[in-house]
Parts: structure tokens; sequence; C-alpha cells
């Protein structure tokens, strides 16, 4: 083990150094670049009935139901189809009503989440056609679905995902726009994602760049007992997972707020005192989250700012950690990564096992 993490201290901090190119295996053979087309072999066979199909439903657990709300928002635009997003045990619980003419797809980095697998055996004995999104080759999830697509990510050890998050969010992503390929009003948007993930990895590796200023802001918070992360529209699923991803191996409390809700309670948290992460890239919800910022700072409190380099409103009057500008449907795949970052060494920094962190398991096989 101590070999495969090379030059790493932990398989978390290679996993997240890696995303560059897993994220390149993950479109590798997928995209071409130059006719800006995209094929999915796995779903071949299946794409018209997934037109045809009445809604999807995403089903997942954890940092993968994160990836799914990722991309509602954009599979919602390209396709028309209604989505909805589903956590395995509450799908579940509810019994939710499956037909034959849903489509469910089911999202599990290992493929062997019980919940998940539960959820598709359910979905499966209801009719509806069931797609799984995997990394692990020859799962049970990838075995017992009708079609799919594998993430091709490459193993991850560490319990706290990464590097599969944003493979599943542009497997997902990849998915939406070749369902939209028989749409022509939706071509251009297809060309600004596929000229966007194009960009990605060398994006990424410029995030990664920002690791000694997130060393530094972690060194700051390191006795705090609380941080929210804000943000809303495609970064409300930024905010989630940057708050797991904190609460899993640095055992301190976060929450992801949707900033559209913050006049309904979470504004009462607010005061001097209470560390606050703010995802503010610049999208056409960028006013919205504004007014937020406006909120938050009238309430004297001092948020650090996710935004876009070169956004000078921000970074000269805020602490800020910058990011390139990508399409805001794949900002989110950068915007991620410092918050990787800062958990990773809050936990460190704190003293804690980051691989193996207490109480939890890479995999969840019970129900
Ligand atoms: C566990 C892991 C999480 C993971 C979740 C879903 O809780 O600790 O990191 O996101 O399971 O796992 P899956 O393999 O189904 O994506």
């Amino acid at each position: 083990a101590e070999i495969m993490k090379g030059s790493f201290e932990h398989f978390m901090q290679k996993e997240i150094y890696e995303q560059p190119e897993s994220v390149i295996n993950t479109m590798r053979g997928r995209i071409n670049f130059d006719t800006k087309e995209i094929t999915l072999g796995g779903l071949k066979q299946y794409l018209t009935t997934i037109r045809r199909c009445r809604r999807m439903v995403l089903v997942a657990c954890g940092t993968s139901y994160h990836s799914c709300l990722a991309v509602r928002q954009v599979f919602e635009e390209l396709t028309e189809i209604p989505v909805s997003v589903e956590l395995a045990s509450d799908f579940l619980d509810r019994r939710t009503p499956i037909f034959r003419d849903d489509v469910c797809v089911f999202l599990s980095q290992s493929g062997e989440t019980a919940d998940t697998i539960l959820a598709l055996r359910y979905s499966m004995e209801r009719g509806a056609l069931c797609l799984g999104v995997v990394n692990t080759v020859g799962s049970t999830i990838s075995r017992e679905t009708h079609c799919g697509i594998h993430i091709n990510a490459g193993p991850e050890i560490g319990v706290a995902s990464t590097k599969a998050y944003t493979s599943q969010y542009i497997a997902l992503l990849m998915m939406a726009v070749q369902l939209s390929e028989d749409r022509l009003s939706k071509l251009e948007r297809r060309q600004q994602l596929i000229d966007g993930l194009h960009d990605l990895p060398s994006q990424i590796k410029k995030v990664l760049q920002s690791d000694e200023t997130l060393t530094m802001l972690a060194k700051g918070m390191i006795d705090q007992r609380s941080l929210l992360i804000m943000g809303r529209g495609y970064q409300y699923s930024t905010c989630l997972e940057g708050a797991l991803k904190i609460k899993e191996i640095s055992y301190m409390h976060s929450e992801g707020i949707l900033a559209g809700e913050l006049k309904h309670g979470p504004l009462a948290l607010i005061d001097e005192n209470m560390p606050v992460i703010l995802v503010m890239t610049q999208d056409s919800f960028y006013p919205k989250v504004q007014s937020a910022l406006m909120q938050i700072t009238a309430r004297k409190g001092l948020p650090i700012i996710i935004c876009n380099e070169g956004d000078k409103s921000l970074t000269e009057n805020y602490k800020t950690i910058q990011v390139p500008k990508s399409v805001d449907a794949l900002q989110g795949l950068l915007n991620v990564v410092p918050l990787q970052l800062l958990s990773y060494h809050l936990a460190v920094g704190r003293g804690y096992d980051v691989d193996f962190p207490r109480n939890l398991a890479k995999s969840v096989t019970v129900e």
C-alpha cells in the first residue's frame, strides 16, 4: 500500500491529485472533441427507449447522490425529461411508485451499496429500464442492471470519495448530451459543454495549485466547531458535497446550505464568529448569491468566497479562493476541488486518519 501511494501521504490526497487524469479516463473513447459528439457504447441499444420514457429517477447514497444533484438541471435542460433524484434508503422507505415506462439510474462508486442494490431490485420488479453508473467493473450493480456506464476513474481507496464524484458527474453529463443529440435546438449548448469538458483537465490542475492557500485556510479554522457552506443553483450540490467531506474526515460539523433558504432559518446562525464559505462563481444565479452575501455581511459575517479568477469586486474585498471559469453546468467540477483539499487539510491538521475515518466504511453493504 505504501508503494501505491507514491509520493502522497494518503490515498485521499493521491485521489484528489489524480483528477486531471481520472476525468480524462472517464471521457476517453467517448467524446470526439473534433466533431463534438458523444457516444456511450453501453447505452447504444437503449437510446430510443430512454428518450421515450416518462421520467428519469436517479438513485444513490452519499457522494454518489450529490453527483446526481449536480447534473439534474442540465440533464432536464438538454433532454426535457423530468428528472427526480432520490436517496436510495428514502426511495425504498416511501415505496416510491415506479412504472414500466420509467428509467431508473443507479449511481455507485463501489456498485455494492446495499440500499442502492435494494432500490435497483425494487425498480426491476416494477418493470423499469434500469441503468448503472458505477466505477467497479463486475460489481453487483453493474451485473444486475440492463445497461449502463463505467466511469473508469480507477480504484478509489480513501473512504471519502473524491475522484469518483467528478467522474460520475461527467458520466451523467455525457449521458444527457448524447440523449439530446436528436434535438437540433440543443446543438449549441451541447457544443459549449463539450468544449468546456475539453478544457476541464488543465483547469483542475490549476485549482490544485491553490493547495498551499487551502493549507493555510485550514490552519486558521482548525479549532472551529462548525462550518457552513452556501451556494445555489448548480452549486448547491458543491456545498452539500463539500460539507460531507468535512464531516466525514475532520469530524467538524458542516452543513451545505441552499442560499435561497437563508432567510428561512439558517440566517439565525450568522454572526461574526460563524465560519461561512460562500460559493459564488459567475453564472446566472450570481446576483442572487450576491444578495445572500449582503445578508451575511449585514450580520457581521465574514465569509470566505469561492469565486472566479479576476472577479475584482470579490477578490479586493473578501478572503477568496479563486478558480478558473468554466461553463455554468461544469463549474461544480472545479469548485468542489478546493473543498476536497480543505477537508483533507482540516483532517490532517486535527490529527485524524484521513483514509479510514471512524465509524465509516468505504462501501456499506448492509441496509
Ligand atoms: C459510503 C461511503 C461514501 C459513499 C457512499 C456511497 O457511505 O463512505 O463515501 O459516497 O457509501 O457509496 P457508493 O459506492 O454506492 O458510491
